[in-house]
C-alpha cells in the first residue's frame, strides 16, 4: 500500500511510525485472531515449540531487545525455558545446545547477517527454525522452517519503534497460545488485555507535547543520560538507551537498578539525567530507593511509573496495562524522548550516522 510509505503530514518516519503503534497492535490482535475471536498461530508452530525443551531467540539491536522481553513472556505464560542470544556472538561461539532446542528469530527486515549466520548453521545441525519477521519472503523467512509476521506495515526510520512493540505483541500471542494449547491457564483475556495496551499508546501519542517538554528539561544541554530499571524495565531501558544514542548521539545506557552501587553510580555528577521506569509493582520500593541514590549524588532525576505505583515524585504516569505487557507502553515516552533529543539536536532522525536500516554483512 503506498499511502505506508508515505511521511504524509508527519515531518519524519519516526514520528509517523511511533503514532502508528497503537493501529499496528489492533492489526495483530485482528491477524492472529480466528473466527471465533480465539488468538491462534498454526499448530505446527505450536507443535514445533511444544516439542521444544529450550527455545533459542537470536536476534540484534531492538530485535534483541525485544527478545529479552520475549523470554520473560515465553517463561511466564508458556513455561518453556529461553535463552537470549545476540547473533553476532552465537555464530561464533554458541553455547551448550539442550536436547530438542528451537531456534526462533527476531528481525524487523528479515536480513540481518548476524542472524543469518546462525541459520546456516543451524540448517547444517538440523535443527528447527521460527522467524517472526516484517519482512513477508525475507532471506530469514524464506530459510527458517516456520515464519510469523508481525503485520507493522513499512518501518522506513533507521531506528526502530513500531516493529519493536509488535515483536513484543507477536511473542505475547505465541506465548498465550502455546500456554493455552498446555492447559495453562491464566486469568486474563489477551485480546482484551492488547486492546488495553493499544488505548494506552494512544493516550501516550496525544502526549508528545509533554515528553518535549520532559526532553528539554532533562536532555537540553547534557553529554550523558542513564536509563535505569528492574525486571521488565530494565529491558526497556536497554531500548531507551539504544534509541536515544541511534538517532541524538547522547552518550546512553540502560542498567538494572540494583546493579547502580556495583560500578555505574561513580559516573553520576551534579545534574546528570537519570530516567527511571517503575512499573513492576514487586520492585517498586527497590527502584525507588535506587532513585533516591543517584538523587543524593546530584542526578537529575526523572521518575515515570505505572498509575498502581504512581507517588508525588513521579515526572510521568503511564496508564495502567497488565504487569506483564507494560513494555508496551513504556518504551512511548522513551521513543518520544530520543525524538525530541534528536530534533532539538538537530540531527538526522530518520537516517543517523553510521547506522544502516538493516545490516546485510557480518
Ligand atoms: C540495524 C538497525 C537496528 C535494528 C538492527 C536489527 O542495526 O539499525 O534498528 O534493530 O539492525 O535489525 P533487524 O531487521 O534484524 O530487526
Amino acid at each position: 500500500d503506498a499511502s505506508d510509505i508515505e511521511k504524509g503530514t508527519y515531518p519524519h518516519y519516526m514520528l509517523k511510525e511511533i503514532d502508528e503503534q497503537p493501529a499496528v497492535m489492533r492489526k495483530i490482535i485482528q491477524a492472529y485472531q480466528n473466527e471465533q475471536g480465539d488468538l491462534t498461530i498454526d499448530d505446527d508452530i505450536i507443535e514445533a515449540l511444544r516439542a521444544a525443551d529450550r527455545l533459542y531467540i537470536i536476534a540484534s539491536g531492538t530485535s534483541y531487545h525485544a527478545g529479552l522481553v520475549g523470554k520473560q513472556l515465553i517463561e511466564k505464560m508458556a513455561e518453556i525455558p529461553v535463552e537470549v542470544h545476540l547473533g553476532s556472538e552465537f555464530a561464533y561461539n554458541p553455547p551448550l545446545l539442550s536436547e530438542r532446542p528451537l531456534f526462533i528469530f527476531i528481525s524487523q527486515s528479515g536480513e540481518t547477517a548476524d542472524s543469518r549466520a546462525v541459520l546456516v548453521k543451524l540448517k547444517e545441525w538440523n535443527y528447527p527454525s521460527l522467524t517472526i519477521t516484517n519482512v513477508p519472503g525475507s532471506t530469514l523467512s524464506r530459510e527458517a522452517d516456520y515464519t510469523l509476521l508481525l503485520h507493522a506495515g513499512p518501518e522506513i526510520a533507521v531506528a526502530s519503534t513500531k516493529a519493536y512493540t509488535a515483536q513484543l505483541a507477536v511473542l505475547s500471542i505465541i506465548s498465550y497460545v502455546v500456554a493455552q494449547n498446555k492447559q495453562i491457564h491464566h486469568r486474563f483475556d489477551l485480546v482484551q488485555e492488547l486492546g488495553i495496551v493499544a488505548t494506552a499508546m494512544e493516550a501516550l501519542c496525544d502526549a508528545k507535547e509533554e515528553f518535549e517538554k520532559i526532553t528539554i528539561e532533562f536532555l537540553a544541554t547534557t553529554r550523558n543520560c542513564f536509563f535505569i530499571g528492574r525486571g521488565l524495565d530494565y529491558f526497556v531501558c536497554l531500548e531507551g538507551a539504544l534509541k536515544l544514542k541511534e538517532i541524538s548521539y547522547i552518550q546512553a545506557e540502560g542498567f538494572a537498578g540494583g546493579e547502580l552501587k556495583h560500578g555505574t553510580i561513580a559516573l553520576i555528577e551534579e545534574g546528570t539525567p537519570v530516567i527511571a521506569i517503575d512499573t513492576q509493582r514487586n520492585v517498586s520500593g527497590n527502584i525507588r530507593g535506587n532513585v533516591k541514590e543517584v538523587a543524593a549524588r546530584g542526578a537529575n532525576t526523572c521518575l515515570i511509573a505505572m498509575e498502581g505505583n504512581h507517588n508525588s515524585e513521579d515526572r510521568y504516569v503511564l496508564p495502567e496495562v497488565h504487569e506483564w505487557l507494560t513494555p508496551f507502553i513504556s518504551v512511548l515516552p522513551l521513543q518520544l524522548i530520543a525524538y525530541y533529543a534528536s530534533l532539538h539536536r538537530g540531527c538526522d532522525i530518520d537516517k543517523p550516522r553510521n547506522l544502516a536500516k538493516s545490516v546485510t554483512v557480518e
